[in-house]
This record gives C-alpha cells, structure tokens and sequence, in this order.
C-alpha cells in the first residue's frame, strides 16, 4: 500500500520495497538508456495494481467449462495518456496490466527558458470523457506539464483523470492539486525539491533524454 502524504491527502508515495529498490537504480547516473527504460516500464506496472484500486467493477456472467459463474469486469474503459516524450517510458508497464486500455497522447515540453509548458501535440481516443485516464509522465517539477496535460483532458471531457508519476516534488504537487483538487496523484517518491534551474533534487536527471539517448 503506498502512504498517504499528511500535507498532501490527494497524493500518494509508494513505499513498496520493489519499487524503492528499482527507483535507486533508476537514479544511479551509470544505468544506461536500455536498463532505465526496463526500470522505469516496470515500476509503473507496479503501481498500476494499486492505481486501478477504486475502479468500478460491473457483474457479467461467465460460461466456465463446467458451469455458469458469476464475475466482476472493469465498468468503464481505461485510457492511459503519456505526456510526450518521457511518458512514453511508462506505457508499455502499464499497458501489461491493462492490454485493453486505450493509449491517449499529449505532446508537451518545458520550455527551459521560460520553464513554462509548450504544448505541441495531442490525440485522445473520440470517446475519451466516458471511462478513467491516466497520466504517466515520470517527472512532475513546476507542474506546469501536468496541469497543461490535466486541464486538456478536462477539455476533452474527462472527469476521472489520476496522474503517475515517479519523482514529485512538493513544489509541483501543489500546483497541481491547487488546480486540479479532484486527480489524485501517485508516485514512486517525494523528492526534496526544485533546484535554481527548476530541475527536481536530488531527481533522476533528464528522463526523456535519459530514456531516448539524446543526452548532450
Ligand atoms: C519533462 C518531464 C515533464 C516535465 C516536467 O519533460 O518529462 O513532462 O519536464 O516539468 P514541469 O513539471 O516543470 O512542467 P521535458 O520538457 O524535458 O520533455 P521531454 O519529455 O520531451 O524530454
């Protein structure tokens, strides 16, 4: 079970021993491109377990060889939305648990400059608003991407949006649940916060440069 933050209630850190463990060498400078993407796909699979808790269920009945039995099926569709390009490191975890789920994208990146989000691409299934979306991004710092992410998903209207993320830092937690007081938040760790340049301390570096190799 992840913890519930006292200054956050709407944030939830996963303490689970498998996922610290693989967080730690997600963070280790010397993992290379192809380990980090295995690390960063199977920690968001097992966060998806607990992510999907509340999900309604529907009753459906089921030939079984033998007999008719009674079962539960997810009630509504699940769309998982990657926020470009990051977030693309955590679909294929999720998408394990979930081979059903729909894939959204949204294309945004923080202009370094400014640090403010850069809205470059979306594509949401045409029946987005009916089911659960879930963001995955692995890096939630100002929060500017994710409230851009969020409020685009509102739009479209969503209104069971959860965000995944691995590092979160409260600085960016709390803009996202000031604008958005409804989306729970889930992460690997809380981290201690944002640098001068806005990068998360002590953060796993540049994930989207990290996970496609386009450091320097
Ligand atoms: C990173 C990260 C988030 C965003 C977080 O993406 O993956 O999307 O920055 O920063 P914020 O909370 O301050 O908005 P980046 O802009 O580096 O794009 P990339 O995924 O294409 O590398």
């Amino acid at each position: 079970m992840p913890t519930q933050s006292s200054a956050f209630p709407n944030l939830r850190v996963f303490d689970h021993p498998l996922i610290q463990h693989k967080l730690a060498v997600a963070r280790d400078r010397h993992t290379l491109p192809a380990d980090f993407r295995r690390l960063l796909n199977e920690i968001a699979g097992l966060m998806t377990y607990e992510v999907s808790r509340r999900f309604e269920t529907r009753g459906v009945k089921v030939e079984t060889p033998l007999e008719v039995a009674d079962g539960r099926q997810l009630a509504r569709p699940v769309t998982l939305v990657p926020v470009l390009r990051a977030g693309l490191s955590m679909t294929d975890g999720v998408m394990q648990l979930f081979p059903e789920a729909r894939v959204g994208h949204i294309g945004i990146r923080r202009d370094e400059a400014t640090r403010r989000p850069v809205f470059y691409y979306a594509r949401l299934p045409s029946d987005v608003r009916d089911g659960y979306s879930i963001v995955v991004d692995p890096m939630l710092a100002t929060g500017g991407s994710a409230c851009a992410a969020i409020s685009y998903l509102k739009e479209a209207g969503c209104r069971d949006v959860q965000m995944v993320c691995l590092v979160a830092v409260p600085e960016g937690v709390k803009r996202v649940l000031d604008e958005h007081p409804d989306v729970m938040i889930h992460a690997a760790a809380l981290d201690r916060g944002l640098d001068a340049d806005a990068f998360i301390r002590p953060g796993l570096g540049d994930a989207g440069d990290r996970v496609f190799g386009t450091i320097g």
